[in-house]
């Protein structure tokens, strides 16, 4: 295993030999006799698609397909979600109550949850005012943080950070940390994914769904890609069989060629009617700021009399109230849906705006 990745894992996970699954053991024969499973499918189930053995315990046509998507040389693992990647990250490289990982917040709340729930400390460094890396005050605390999460473009501000200061905290941490950077938004951007980075810094991982832009949350279907080391490491505790085979199969398909266009096709819509939208939203007296996005989201600062989510949810409409964040007051995060759902958000704040 490559020094730096093995010098990052906890003692415990070092020495760990993977549980040992029949499918991860391998072995042919014309019996298979070694899984507890039933040996044919009963009579109800669905003879296309027999489900009555073990899925493949690291499903490589599936990786295979993903890093055809991706076009870079690197490893992949498929995961049962970013959420279980994020997860599986900090299970890997911290020990509980020793080492720490740093979260730029605001940010996605699953890093958090997954460190605390492992017994594994947080660092949270406040982005800047226009939601950039506060690379000075990482800095200071990279001496007790074992994992960084950044989240480009993040959620829930919906901006991608500037590339040379991901560049730089990478430089900075090649040989003591790892980086992992969760692209579940990327396809809104595609241009600036750190995918490019991997050849250069092995200390990189980046995170991944089918989850977003290729429409498929219910799947849950995500991918980790890194160094065939890096993704080796994280193979020791993924779960025996991650990924069902149904799901496995649909994630497939979604990766050919042809479906991969209509997802830019679709993501190219959606754009279009976000940007729409912001037109529209940026005429209302209610709008103090809209933030620049870089997915399927945006992040809206609302003037503090307005109280947009209660407003919105009075009329049938559900966002993301975002004012538990300190930095975030009066923010609601909305989702880009089609035309019409866009249109019942700006006439419902025209409608507000008619009663006073
Ligand atoms: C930044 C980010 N990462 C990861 C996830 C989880 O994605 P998945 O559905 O693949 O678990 C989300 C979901 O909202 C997200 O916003």
């Amino acid at each position: 295993m490559n020094n730096l990745i093995s010098s990052l894992l906890p003692e415990s996970i070092k020495n760990l030999i993977p549980y040992q699954s029949a499918r991860r053991i391998g072995a042919t024969g014309h019996l298979y006799l070694n899984a507890n499973e039933l040996e044919q499918p009963l009579p109800c189930s669905n003879p296309q698609q027999p489900l009555n053995r073990y899925p493949d315990f690291k499903p490589q046509q599936l990786a295979e397909a993903y890093l055809d998507f991706c076009q870079v040389e690197a490893d992949c693992l498929a995961v049962r979600g970013a959420d279980e990647g994020i997860e599986l990250l900090v299970r890997t490289f911290c020990a509980p109550a020793v080492d720490n990982i740093l979260i730029c917040t605001p940010t996605y709340g699953m890093y958090e949850i997954c460190a605390t729930a492992s017994g594994v400390g947080v660092h949270r460094v406040p982005l800047t005012a226009d939601f950039e890396l506060d690379i000075p005050s990482i800095e200071t605390l990279l001496p007790t943080t074992k994992l960084i999460f950044i989240c480009a473009p993040n959620n829930p501000t919906g901006n991608l950070l500037d590339s040379s200061s991901i560049r730089h905290l990478l430089e900075k941490t090649k040989e003591s940390h790892v980086v992992a950077v969760d692209e579940a938004y990327i396809e809104y951007s595609e241009q600036d994914s750190v995918l490019p980075l991997l050849a250069e810094f092995p200390n990189l991982v980046i995170i991944r769904t089918l989850s977003k832009a290729f429409g498929l949350a219910a799947l849950r279907v995500g991918f980790v890609v890194g160094s065939p080391v890096m993704i080796n490491a994280l193979r020791k505790l993924i779960a025996p069989y991650p990924i069902p085979d149904p799901c496995a199969d649909i994630a497939i398909d979604a990766l050919q060629p042809s479906n991969v266009e209509q997802m830019r096709a679709a993501v190219k819509k959606q754009n279009k009617i976000k940007q729409q939208f912001c037109d529209q939203l940026s005429e209302s007296e209610w709008v103090e700021r809209i933030y620049p996005s870089a997915t399927n989201f945006v992040l809206v600062r609302f003037k503090p009399s307005l109280n947009p989510f209660d407003l919105l949810i009075a009329e049938g409409i559900v966002t993301r109230n975002q004012s538990h964040e300190p930095a975030l007051q009066d923010c609601v995060r909305i989702t880009i849906g089609s035309e019409q759902s866009m249109a019942e958000i700006i006439s419902a704040l025209n409608n507000k705006k008619r009663e006073i």
